[in-house]
């Protein structure tokens, strides 16, 4: 069951207008969100980005915070499966096809669930090849867009290579990944890059700084430049469907001897106890 547009129905009926500025310019935005045992993480804070996302891109909020959160609410109740995530998506609705905003036109407002595989443990702790590129994205990366051509182009060449994923490099330093966040270790300290318009400010990278900060993990938020990535002890990936992940080769070479090191276990420990004390608490 999916909805669109005040409806939910099954998604083999869901159809859009050829006209949608989404499929014309990829005139959107989205959020995914992860839900575990039927309860939506950090809800509230992705609906915040989602409305830093459309007033970036001037598109009114069709709902309030209340109409999403019920209407995430029935999307996870309708589909099977304890862990999910949803994927949440506004255009700038149907117009005729020219680049200018239209006047007075319904946004188009679409959610689906999917189920959520998150890693298993075995392979966190055995890690993932990665690959650098050239970051040749635009310079708006904080809006999560739904125009995603170059980060698919990125994504494949991972692909290509045998790799989980693209680390991308602008002007000599570390901005993100193609779909996740990147931190990386050098001599015992967390080092991850400043939000700015050169990366999505994570949700999921929130978390892992403010588990550094509880733990007393040393850390530090800081330009990171090429050399530091090539030569740092750990390096790891943080989203909301991969949580986060020890990158162990990099462009071929092994990083921390190719194994996952102390930070990334720590870390990866208190995730997913975090995980469990969020759901404990919605189910007290
Ligand atoms: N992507 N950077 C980019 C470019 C991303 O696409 C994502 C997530 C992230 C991590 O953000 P978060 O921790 O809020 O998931 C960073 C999602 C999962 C996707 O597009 O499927």
């Amino acid at each position: 069951m999916i909805y669109l547009n005040g409806s939910f129905i099954p998604i083999e009926d869901a159809y859009i207008s050829v006209l949608d500025r989404g499929f014309i310019f990829g005139d959107g935005v989205y959020e995914v969100i992860p839900v575990y045992s039927q309860v939506p993480f950090r809800l509230n804070q992705h609906l915040c980005r989602l409305q830093e996302s459309l007033d970036k891109i001037q598109l009114e909020n069709p709902y309030t915070t209340h109409e999403w959160v019920e209407l995430i609410d029935k999307i996870i109740t309708n589909n099977d499966g304890n862990d999910q995530y949803i994927y949440l998506h506004i255009t700038r609705g149907i117009a005729e096809r020219n680049h200018i905003f239209p006047k007075k036109v319904k946004p188009t407002i679409f959610i689906m669930s999917s189920p959520l595989v998150v890693t298993s443990e075995e392979l966190a702790m055995v890690g993932v090849s990665a690959i650098t590129a050239s970051d040749n994205r635009w310079l708006s990366c904080d809006i999560k867009a739904i125009s995603l051509l170059p980060n698919v182009l990125l994504r494949q060449k991972a692909v290509e290579s045998n790799a989980t994923e693209t680390v991308l490099l602008r002007d000599g330093f570390l901005t993100e990944g193609s779909a996740s966040n990147i931190f990386i270790v050098k001599d015992k300290l967390l080092l991850a890059p400043p939000k700015s318009n050169l990366m999505l400010p994570g949700i999921t990278y929130d978390v892992i700084l403010e588990l550094a900060e509880k733990y007393k993990i040393a850390h530090e938020v800081r330009d990171i430049s090429e050399n530091d990535l090539r030569s740092s002890d750990e390096i790891l990936l943080t989203s909301s469907t991969k949580e986060i992940m020890p990158i162990i080769f990099l462009d071929g070479k092994k990083i921390g001897g190719g194994k996952p090191g102390d930070i990334f276990k720590n870390l990866y420990r208190h995730y997913q106890d975090f995980k469990v004390a969020i759901m404990r608490e919605n189910l007290l």
